[in-house]
């Protein structure tokens, strides 16, 4: 076979799934310091040496997206926001070209805090949309779940983006027995009369050890049975495909003009099948999934001088072994040793 011929690489795993999607966190550090993601403490850091820098950061992403095929990034943390050069971080990514010419899709995953000050930069670089998080439109159960008084900045950073045009702008909740499970209807409201599409999310075993507990978990059926007590809701028409929301058609009434609302099942309905991610953490490491047990180091051989196609060939190797589900609830399930933060959402 002459080179010219040969396929171009793919990031393909065994059980039929082609990586379209990366996930990279731009650090571990974080603002809030939510039950579910983080001790009240903190975490210890990553060390500044072992983040990527800027530079570092664009090559890994120019090689996703020119010789693996990546087109579309989003960028989490920790809180993304907490890197300074985000801005150029977001243009660098903007100049890069798919492998059918375009642009790729380029979104964030971020606490919305400080976002109003800087979403219009974030824009004007190239930023397609962000995912909010918000677990509670009431300051007090707000500050108790994020462990900070917050809840304004956070509303002035969703203003912000909707004004910036970032649309559809999302918002992910993760909703927790006796903490906001009386949130679920009140935030449906507030994001269906902002034309807001809201995402409630089931909590994964993904935060400070020991935390996570199965019966404290909201599923699904009951997030639905929730707003089914207020909302005639109809399965939407959008395929599932690779987004991990299933989507619910609100019908308007004369209180609200109606809109989508999303539940996120990673634990009682898993998407892993048709799961089209990739990871790499702010310390540079690949990582499959998030519930991976292993990690592929790709800050090492790119501080070695690797060349562009010797990481590519790495990345491709990792990706080709991706497991075929996260186990969750299965016998022998471990968690990840990091958290979410560490990880990226
Ligand atoms: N389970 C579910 N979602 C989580 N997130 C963080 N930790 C968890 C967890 N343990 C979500 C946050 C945010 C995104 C970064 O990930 O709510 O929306
Ligand atoms: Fe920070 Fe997000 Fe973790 Fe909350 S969930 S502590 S906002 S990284």
């Amino acid at each position: 076979m002459t080179a010219g011929l040969r396929t171009p690489l793919m990031l393909a795993d065994a059980h039929g799934r082609v990586a379209t999607d990366l996930r990279v966190s731009l650090t571990d550090r974080c603002n809030l310091r939510c039950t579910y993601c983080m001790p009240a403490e903190g975490l210890q850091w990553f060390p500044g040496e072992d983040v990527l820098t800027d530079a570092e950061l664009g090559r890994l992403l120019r090689v996703g997206v020119e010789l693996l095929g990546i087109t579309k990034i989003r960028f989490t943390g920790g809180e993304p926001l907490l890197r300074r050069s985000l801005e150029h971080i977001v243009a660098d990514a903007k100049s890069l070209r798919t492998r059918t010419g375009g642009t790729p899709e380029l979104s964030l995953t971020s606490n919305g805090i400080g976002l109003d000050k800087r979403v219009s930069a974030l824009a004007a670089a190239g930023l397609d949309r962000v995912n909010i998080s918000l677990d509670s439109l009431d300051p007090q159960r707000y500050a108790a779940i994020a462990r900070r008084d917050r809840l304004d900045a956070v509303l002035a950073g969703l203003a912000a983006a909707e004004a910036a045009g970032l649309l559809p702008v999302k918002v992910n909740s993760v909703i927790m027995r006796d903490a906001n499970e009386i949130d679920v209807v009140p935030l449906a409201e507030f994001c269906l009369e902002r034309g807001y599409q809201l995402r409630y999310i089931e909590q994964m075993p993904l935060g400070p050890r020991h935390q996570w507990d199965r019966s404290k978990m909201v599923t699904q059926a009951e997030i639905l049975a929730r707003l089914g007590e207020r909302f005639e809701l109809r399965p939407a028409t959008e395929p599932r495909g690779a987004a991990p929301a299933e989507l619910w058609r609100v019908a308007p009434d004369a209180t609200q003009p109606g809109g989508l609302l999303g539940v996120i099942p990673s634990v009682t309905a898993p998407f892993c099948g048709a799961c089209d991610r990739t990871r790499v953490t702010a310390d540079g490491q690949l990582r499959t999934c998030l519930f991976s047990r292993t990690e592929t180091d790709l800050r090492t051989p790119l501080r070695e001088g690797a060349t562009d196609a010797e990481l590519a060939e790495l990345w491709a190797g990792a990706q080709s072994l991706k497991a075929a589900a996260h186990g969750i609830g299965e016998p022998g399930f471990v968690p990840p040793s990091r958290t979410m933060s560490a990880i990226g959402g």
